[in-house]
């Protein structure tokens, strides 16, 4: 059974194929220099840049596996949390496919095909706390198993990633600043204790939420009282970045801007563990998970707590068709399909689990 992926949530247009549970191939066309020129994603280039870019990499993923698209037999599409033009993009596209072909159609909920996705490298012992750390969302999950995915918290603001791609910009840093931030943190000194240079926000509560707009504004005020941080780094390569001569103010800086977050993440995941002594799995995914730090400690936090650590391999992290297809897969194995009607959702909205068997 080939399950056929598409995504295109934000500035990644992705395609996946997996079959029988495995990943056949995956394609991917990425935005990410031509958002740079702005500092960030615009999303009406983001609709644009999919439009022009689907099609394409649909013939060029079937072709290459010898296949048409009478070999697909189910065909799984991201229809949201995202920019809603972009997702409009790829939810259209779907349509069109299983219309025109007749297969079954299912729209997947972005953010548990993340945290789904590592499926493909290892099996998953539920239930698992699902970490989901990236550009747009910081949300941590209870999962009993593939499609019981329950919300125990999230950013009540920005999510950790755009905290990071933020603090980056206010120091001239391109975008997308977080694999940066992450690469002049390990040339920076760690923090003594007790001498910490930004706060741990939102601890002081009883909950799971988030709140990341504080610490961004912390860092924006040290930032001022320090202009001489501020870089002018258009170039997004590691070399640029050496030959840049970066001062051990900057790389001490986002050294203690890291940890903040790192800090925050893990104390909260820790503490959702207190609450939930029956998890097995800790299932780390979203691009900020590539972040080395966060790797480490969530590594100590699991081995501490006698959970078992995940985290997809890089290409997984980030957003990717890959994913989609892998859930659309898994729901397929449970006869799960959607109507053509079905809605796209964009960030903030619930997305409904309208699935018809
Ligand atoms: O999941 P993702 O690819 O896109 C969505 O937001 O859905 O995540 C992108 C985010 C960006 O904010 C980027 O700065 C961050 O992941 N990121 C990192 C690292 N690599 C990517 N943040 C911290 N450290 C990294 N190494
Ligand atoms: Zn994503």
């Amino acid at each position: 059974m080939i399950c056929l992926g598409i995504e295109s949530s934000c500035d990644e247009t992705a395609l996946g194929l997996v079959q029988d549970g495995k990943l056949l191939d995956s394609i991917l066309a990425t935005q990410v220099e031509l958002h740079a020129l702005f500092g960030g994603v615009v999303p009406e280039l983001a609709s644009r840049e999919h439009y022009r870019f689907i099609g394409r990499l649909y013939d060029t993923l079937l072709a290459r596996n010898s296949l048409t698209g009478q070999d697909i037999d189910y065909i799984a599409v991201s229809r949201g949390p995202g920019l809603l033009g972009a997702l409009l993009v790829g939810v259209a596209f779907a349509k069109g496919l299983a219309f025109a072909s007749q297969k079954p159609l299912i729209g997947i909920n972005h953010l548990h095909a993340h945290l789904l996705a590592v499926g493909l490298e290892e099996h998953i012992d539920f239930p698992a706390l699902g970490v989901l750390v990236s550009g747009g969302h910081t949300h941590i999950y209870r999962m009993d198993n593939e499609n019981s995915m329950l919300l125990l918290g999230k950013t009540l603001d920005d999510a950790a990633g755009e905290a990071f791609d933020k603090v980056a910009k206010i120091l001239g840093l391109p975008y997308p600043g977080g694999k940066i931030l992450d690469e002049l943190a390990k040339l920076g000194t760690k923090e003594e204790k007790g001498k910490k240079l930004f706060p741990r926000p939102y601890l002081d509560n009883d909950n799971l939420d988030f709140s990341f707009s504080g610490l961004k504004t912390a860092a924006s005020l040290y930032i001022a009282q320090h202009p001489k941080l501020i870089q002018q780094i258009t170039n997004l390569s590691k070399q640029a970045l050496t030959e840049h001569n970066t001062s051990s103010e900057l790389c001490h800086m986002c050294a203690a801007f890291v940890s903040a977050i790192v800090d925050t993440l893990c104390i909260k995941t820790n503490r959702a563990l207190e609450r939930n002594k029956d998890i097995k799995t800790i299932i780390l995914a979203g691009g900020v998970a590539a972040n080395s730090q966060l790797r480490c400690a969530m590594h100590e936090l699991a081995t501490q707590n006698s959970v078992h650590l995940m985290v997809p391999s890089p290409a997984l992290c980030t957003d990717n068709g890959a994913m989609v297809a892998y859930a659309g897969w898994l729901y397929a194995q449970q006869g799960l399909h959607n109507t053509l009607d079905f809605e796209t959702i964009p960030r903030g909205k619930p997305i409904p689990q309208d699935y018809i068997q």
